[in-house]
């Protein structure tokens, strides 16, 4: 009845959360965290977000190279036709409690998708092109579908006249966004696309290796993104800015959380990575500051809220490399654009379906099924005690 710590030979050292540990060599994107860069195959964030649109950048991540006029024409048509939803998908959904969260809803609609495509085509680049194209097109539909149904509508089907980002803001909203309010959200999209080997791209990876289809890839990929300490990290920034209330009470709130725990965790703030603010955060905020400008509505006070407390927090952790990353600002962007909180991790969702469709890809280019091994804790030569033994 030892207990050991079993170590196999040739094994690495045991590291956490596999901090500084490669899990695959890719060249889709690139993350400096000293630097604050991020660069999507090596054009740097900030070039595409003021130059590129949503699916000319999942183009360019997906495919590795820079769409021609005609190429990009044609994705984007492709992506126009099949935008609709299965009836037995949406009949799924309408069953799907009202109160649930919409990432389950989410991740439970995206694995459906595979009911449908079987994956036995997986070598197939016919296949392939036809699950980014349909993963990239039905996903905004679904999220848009969950959000009317929940409040007892019927979803609204989807419009082949409007780009990407105008046409999912019409379904979840039920009118045509303006062009501004569009092409912020695109913005916001080109932003979240893909993140070098996070949690949820990791998951991806790993669920691409054992070679089942790419809607068990993305719904896997779903399901890590929504925790807290990932993706659902904007809805959580929204809810501390409402706590807060106030500019003045950010400073006696920051003190407060670290007087009760000197490690207490803000949300939008911190990364693995990135010991400076994060590149995207600082094009969000602007983004940001754009739309609270526009609004011209000096009640709404969660900017300011949010710039203080950036401040207030910068003075309190900044020197442990704690800056806002890029779940700080995106809430208070899609707010503007009346998205609901519990909406925000899934458009994150939607934009990172890119990205982890770069990596389905390129890892089925250089696969190798993930194994990892373990430092064994436990006991050895225990014996089975009889039920009328045990206290
Ligand atoms: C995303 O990986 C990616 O690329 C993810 C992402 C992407 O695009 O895919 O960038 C998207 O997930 C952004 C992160 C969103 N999550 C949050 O905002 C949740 C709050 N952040 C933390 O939970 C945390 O910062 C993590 C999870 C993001 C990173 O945590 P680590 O790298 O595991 O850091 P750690 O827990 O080891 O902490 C190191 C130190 C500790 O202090 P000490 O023990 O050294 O004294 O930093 C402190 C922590 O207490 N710290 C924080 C903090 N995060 C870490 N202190 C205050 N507030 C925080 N948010």
């Amino acid at each position: 009845m030892s207990v050991s710590e079993y170590t196999p030979a040739n094994v690495c050292e045991y590291i956490p959360g596999l901090e500084n540990i490669p899990a695959a060599r890719s060249s889709i994107s690139y993350v400096d965290g000293q630097q604050g860069r991020l660069e999507y195959r090596g054009i740097a964030i900030e070039e595409l977000a003021a130059k590129s649109t949503f699916l000319e950048t999942a183009y360019l991540l997906i495919w590795n190279k820079l769409p021609t006029r005609e190429e990009l024409k044609k994705f984007e048509t492709e992506i126009y036709s099949h935008r609709r939803i299965k009836y037995r998908i949406q009949d799924m959904m309408k069953c799907f409690p009202e109160t649930g969260h919409p990432m389950d809803a989410l991740q439970a609609s995206a694995a459906a998708l595979g009911l449908f495509y079987s994956r036995r085509a997986l070598p197939n680049q016919d296949y392939i092109r036809q699950a980014v194209v349909r993963l990239l097109a039905k996903i905004p539909t679904m999220v848009a579908a969950f959000q009317l149904m929940r409040k007892g509508n019927e979803p609204v089907r989807p419009r082949d006249d409007l780009d990407y980002s105008a046409n999912f803001l019409y379904m979840l909203g039920e009118k045509v966004p303006d062009k501004l309010a569009a092409r912020i959200f695109d913005v916001c999209l080109i932003l979240h696309a893909d993140h070098t080997m996070n949690a949820s791209t990791f998951s991806a990876r790993v669920t691409a290796s054992t070679l089942t289809d790419p809607y068990a890839v993305v719904a896997s990929a779903v399901g890590t993104l929504a925790g807290p300490l990932h993706g659902g990290a904007s809805e959580e920034v929204i809810e501390m800015l409402q706590k807060i209330g106030s500019v003045e009470n950010v400073r006696p709130y920051v003190e407060q959380c670290l007087e009760n725990d000197p490690k207490y965790k803000f949300m939008g703030f911190g990364h693995r990575v990135y010991k400076v603010k994060d590149p995207r955060a600082i094009v969000l905020q602007n983004l940001a500051k754009e739309l609270f400008q526009q609004s011209h509505d000096d009640s709404d006070k969660y900017y300011d809220i949010a710039v203080e407390l950036e401040k207030v927090i910068e003075e309190k952790v900044g020197h442990k490399g704690i800056y806002p990353n890029v779940d700080y600002y995106s809430g208070l962007v899609y707010r503007k654009l009346g998205i609901p909180a519990d909406l925000f991790t899934p458009v994150f969702a939607i934009a990172r379906v890119a990205g982890w469709l770069a990596h389905w890809r390129e890892q089925l280019g250089e696969n190798r099924i993930y194994r990892p091994t373990q430092i064994y804790t436990g006991q050895h030569q225990s014996s089975y005690v009889a039920i009328e033994q045990r206290s």
